[in-house]
């Protein structure tokens, strides 16, 4: 018999134990303040033999940062595997998500079949691109160089200001709020340059024993900024072998850096799962200009009873809300909605992949898809 139980504080051993055999590593941040975390452990008759911790996070969906459960640390002991503990973890979290306010979850799967199993479902991934300092030279423009300068304590406020502007219009990053995140940390980076004017800023550290800089952010806020700071990334020629940037503000990735035709990405999978769905549905922003309309929902959902039944989606005079009833026109699954939720798929795609069954091409165009969620923090 197999009992899910809130995370106490003598659990420490036994969860620091565990994830030492399960990844190869101790974990020295489970010391981290209680008010950023909680977590989960099964006991069987033998003791403890599974837990999972969720951080407290804010994601953004529409421009609005949405509280959200990150999920790491999912571990069971080697003799308990295979018998449902990792489920039974999964569904005693969903129920604090909820009692949190925690709408959404998201995680990094290294098994997804597990967590497809309790209705997450793939939506992004967080990107790393592998570039040769050289492909960084074709972005300047001929004329005066803009300057760039080091960060000062100064800066750092609006330095967090810019990023939140352009991380608020891509789905899925955090706004990076809270004890977690501890801005002042930047400088410890080797260098953050900001253009004058705080128009761009890029933070990066060539990483020990290779010949490798590691970029963690380059925002900027125009094409000018966003070029000085790809261009300064070119220096580093003959000094590196390569960069190592993740992906996130479209201006630089899409509209201004020119990908040589094969480089390397390094891709890792992003899973959400609604929580909440009447929650989440009032929690985010929706695009503008939707026309109003109403698209009735039976939604079947096992390990988040509260989500379950017919529902209707309701967009009026620019807000949107979910109500109780209406005739199930669509159904979908709880890794439907999740996919809905973030734009993954589009409704056709879910019938497709019988997660869905009905139509409603309204919904394609509240939820955007098809499009990928974007995340440039790993947890
Ligand atoms: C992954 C892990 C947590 C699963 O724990 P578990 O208690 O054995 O899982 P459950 O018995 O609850 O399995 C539920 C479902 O998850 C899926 N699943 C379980 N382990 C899986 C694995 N290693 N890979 C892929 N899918 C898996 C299966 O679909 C399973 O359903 P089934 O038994 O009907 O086939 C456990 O093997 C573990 O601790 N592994 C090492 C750490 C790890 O990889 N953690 C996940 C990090 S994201």
């Amino acid at each position: 018999m197999v009992i899910a139980r809130p995370f106490r504080p003598e659990d420490e051993a036994d969860v620091v134990r565990m994830r030492k055999v399960a990844f190869g590593n101790q974990s020295p941040d489970w010391a981290t303040p209680a008010s950023t975390w909680w977590g989960v452990v099964a006991e069987d008759g033998d003791g403890v033999c599974g837990s999972l911790r969720a951080w407290n996070y804010r994601q953004f969906f529409g421009g609005v940062a949405v509280p959200m459960a990150g999920v790491a640390s999912v571990t069971v002991d080697p003799h308990a595997r295979g018998r449902g503990v990792a489920g039974a973890l999964l569904v005693k979290s969903l129920e604090r998500m909820r009692a949190e306010g925690q709408v959404v979850s998201t995680l990094f799967a290294a098994t997804p079949p597990l967590y497809r199993a309790y209705g997450w479902e793939r939506v992004g991934a967080l990107e790393t691109v592998t570039l040769p300092p050289a492909a960084f030279g074709w972005v300047a423009k001929p004329g005066e160089p803009t300057p760039l300068r080091r960060a000062r304590e100064a800066d750092l406020a609006e330095v967090h200001q810019l990023y939140l502007d352009i991380a608020s219009t891509v789905d899925g990053m955090l706004d990076r709020s809270g004890p977690l995140f501890d801005i002042t940390k930047i400088l410890t980076l080797d260098t953050v340059d900001v253009v004058d004017g705080l128009r761009g800023f890029c933070s990066s550290s060539r990483r020990p024993h290779s010949e490798t800089l590691d970029v963690y952010d380059i925002v900027a806020r125009d094409a000018d900024a966003g070029r000085a700071l790809l261009a300064a990334l070119a220096t580093w020629s003959g000094q590196v072998d390569q960069i190592c940037l993740r992906r996130f503000d479209p201006l630089i990735w899409d509209l201004l850096l020119s990908l040589p035709g094969h480089h390397t990405t390094a891709v890792e999978p992003i899973m959400l799962r609604i929580v909440d769905f009447a929650a989440a549905v009032a929690a985010r922003g929706w695009p503008e200009g939707l026309p109003d309309f109403a698209v009735d929902l039976d939604i079947a959902d096992e390990h988040a009873p509260w989500n379950a039944g017919k529902h209707r989606l309701v967009h009026e005079s620019g807000k949107t809300r979910l109500e109780a009833g209406g005739d199930g026109e669509v159904r979908m699954t709880a890794r439907a909605l999740a996919a809905w939720y973030a734009g993954a798929a589009t409704i056709a795609d879910l019938n497709r992949a019988g997660l869905a069954d009905g139509r409603a091409p309204l919904l394609d165009l509240a939820s955007r898809a098809p499009r990928r969620l974007s995340i440039a923090d790993s947890y």
